[in-house]
């Protein structure tokens, strides 16, 4: 793998893989989350101080049948060139001669943002021969994209053979590496995991790996009444995965013979339906009335897990408390947010993982006070399942 920071970029046209796919306003039609383009900035100004020009390539949603304007990242082509502070050049198709002519003219410090590479079914098929002609794009291969790290795809993995001595991962996705195996292989303890969302379907994996290496884990979210379930509880009408009460259970027993303690909600905000003004109250989470919902954890498990939390000396936190949108039932999540920071400025090293986590520590301005924010959902979610991801593996072969 080549070093990006010694990688002479003078006169070269730099392909460099990014993950664009921001979120946008339904209404305004504009970028609603600006931090994924933002993080790549650092190896887009470096290429382009030292004299390189980039050729930025990315998906953006899912698109299925070709390309369609809703996916159509000529929506974020002003919002790139605002924050790169230079014009940036559109080409509506990634593989069009149009989009090879304005590739092969770029100067020294421009940059040129390719349509979504996902227009071609070939690109999620891992397609070789799509892959090479991506590569005519440039002289060397930056692969910035963590947040897609965890696909196979031909931009993400394929694309990296055509550059056997000018492959490398760009700046964030090296700090995205670092931080996450910081936390994964070299845990400061107490190591305590925060894992939250709405399905344990999602989080199993994460959980049997993390039984390995922390030494607490904090369950909230939806997932918890499923746990409640598994113990014996009434959980009322809250979310709960029947065909996973038994997973559940074995988490718990494995987490017991392991030495690891696991911490539930103890109590949670309860609602008569899932609405924002809905009726609430507060139940124990294993007695929850016929009807009634779990929405957010309770103010018993906060105090507990804040408790736990600042004890900490390593965070890692994936999946909110409840559901935080909706404030009535924000105050769980809002509360274990503050946890971390407060531990954070105690010392800890907290890495928040990328999605709705991030999402909560954005929403109530705590991303400056925990240790490090990823981009990546699914892929850094695998990365804690222990995965191997295929588009950190493809710079390294
Ligand atoms: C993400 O948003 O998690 C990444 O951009 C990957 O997108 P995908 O899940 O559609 O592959
Ligand atoms: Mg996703």
């Amino acid at each position: 793998m080549s070093a990006f920071n010694n990688y002479a970029f003078a006169g070269k046209r730099a392909i460099v893989r990014v993950d664009f796919n921001v979120p946008m306003d339904k209404t305004t039609g504009l970028v609603s989350d600006d931090k994924r383009i933002r993080a790549a900035l650092p190896t887009i100004q470096h290429i382009l101080k030292n004299g390189g020009s980039v050729v930025l390539l990315s998906h953006f949603g899912r698109p299925k049948n070709g390309p369609e304007a809703i996916f159509s990242l000529a929506q974020i082509t002003a919002k790139v060139s605002e924050l790169i502070g230079t014009k940036v050049h559109f080409a509506s198709d990634c593989i069009s001669s149009e989009a090879f002519e304005i590739s092969q003219n770029l100067q020294p410090g421009e940059v040129l943002l390719l349509e979504n590479v996902r227009f071609y079914a070939e690109e999620t098929a891992g397609d070789t021969a799509f892959a090479k002609k991506l590569a005519q794009h440039g002289d060397c291969y930056v692969n910035d994209a963590f947040g897609a790290a965890h696909r196979a795809h031909a931009s993400t993995t394929q694309l990296a053979s055509f550059f056997p001595n000018a492959k490398m991962a760009g700046l964030l996705m090296n700090a995205e590496i670092e931080n996450a195996k910081k936390v994964l292989h070299k845990a400061e303890r107490p190591f305590t995991a925060i894992v939250g969302g709405a399905k344990v379907s999602d989080k199993v994996l994460i959980v049997e790996n993390l039984l390995q290496i922390a030494n607490h884990i904090i369950i909230g979210g939806g997932m918890a009444y499923t746990f409640f379930k598994a113990m014996g509880g009434q959980i009322g009408a809250s979310l709960c995965e029947a065909e996973r009460v038994d997973t559940c259970k074995e988490i718990l027993a494995r987490a017991k013979t392991m030495g690891v303690q696991i911490h539930l909600p103890i109590d949670a905000v309860v609602a008569d339906c899932f609405a924002a003004d809905a009726n609430t109250k507060i139940a124990n989470s294993g007695e929850i009335e016929a009807n009634w919902m779990g929405l957010d954890i309770g103010p018993k498990a906060i105090e507990t897990f804040r408790a736990v939390l600042l004890d900490s000396k390593t965070i890692l936190w994936n999946g909110p408390m409840g559901v935080f949108e909706m404030p009535a039932f924000e105050n769980g999540t809002k509360s274990i947010a503050h946890a971390v920071a407060d531990a954070t400025k105690n010392g800890a090293f907290s890495l928040i993982g990328g999605g709705d986590s991030a999402a909560a520590v954005q929403q109530f301005e705590l991303s400056k006070e925990v240790s490090y924010v990823s981009t990546g959902g699914g892929a850094l979610l695998e990365y804690f399942e222990g995965k191997t991801l295929p588009g950190v593996e493809a710079l390294e072969a």
